[in-house]
């Protein structure tokens, strides 16, 4: 089972007129992973950045690209994800009525799947899709939008956690919303293995990265 604690900026919170830069600065500070948010004014009300944005970062960087989508319907733009680099591609259990169609949609791409509970679903949601997920990430936050205060979901998180092992399977526990150095000790403690963080990484601009990844990980 993975034990190491993994960190994925957020990169909806760094500065989109300077992505490559960005990204350089934020591979070369530790950060493990990128994770991508990927919003459509439709599922969330917000909306981000496609493939096509997704695509053009990927040369710039060798880390895993996580991408988030919080779009419905998802699978008409599943290739997409997959053609443009992306190597985890994590689903909303709420998006659509065929979550497991998705999944296996995924995996049939060659790639790994996640699947991504809001604050309001209950952990039963996953019950019949744990086969197929490489990741289950619990929202501690509504998603749409980066710099909200965090949900305490730490019973959430730990029964997930209790159900991942129950499952023998080196599945990824992920937790996104509001994770500052301080919540993440709590997330830490309650299983989670991949904390994605938007604002608490990229505060303080390039100098600032390496020590604000440092704190998450509890290291700082
Ligand atoms: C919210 C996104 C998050 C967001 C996190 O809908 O899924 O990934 O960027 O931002 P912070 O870390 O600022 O809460
Ligand atoms: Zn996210």
């Amino acid at each position: 089972m993975t034990s190491e604690t993994l960190i994925a900026p957020s990169v909806l919170s760094a500065d989109f007129a300077n992505l490559e830069s960005e990204i350089k600065a934020m591979d070369a500070a530790g950060a493990d992973w990128f994770h991508l948010d990927v919003m459509d004014g439709h599922f969330v009300p917000n909306i981000s950045y496609g493939a096509p944005v997704i695509k053009a970062m990927r040369p710039h960087t060798q880390k895993i690209f996580d991408v988030h989508l919080m779009i419905a319907p998802c699978d008409p733009y599943i290739q997409d994800f997959a053609e443009a680099g992306c190597d985890i591609i994590t689903i909303h259990s709420e998006a659509g009525p065929h979550p497991h169609r998705s999944l296996q949609l995924i995996k049939s791409l060659g790639k790994k799947a996640g699947i991504v509970l809001n604050p309001a679903t209950p952990v039963s949601a996953l019950e019949h899709v744990m086969d197929l997920a490489d990741l289950v990430l619990i929202m501690t936050v509504n998603p749409g939008f980066g710099g909200q205060s965090f949900i305490d979901l730490c019973d959430k998180i730990a029964a997930v956690r209790r159900m991942i092992d129950q499952s023998g399977r080196d599945i990824h526990l992920e937790v996104d919303g509001g994770i500052t150095a301080e919540t993440s000790k709590l997330v830490r403690a309650a299983g989670a293995n991949v904390l994605v963080a938007g604002t608490a990484s990229f505060k303080g601009g390039p100098d600032a990265y390496a020590s604000n990844i440092k704190a998450l990980r509890g290291e700082g």
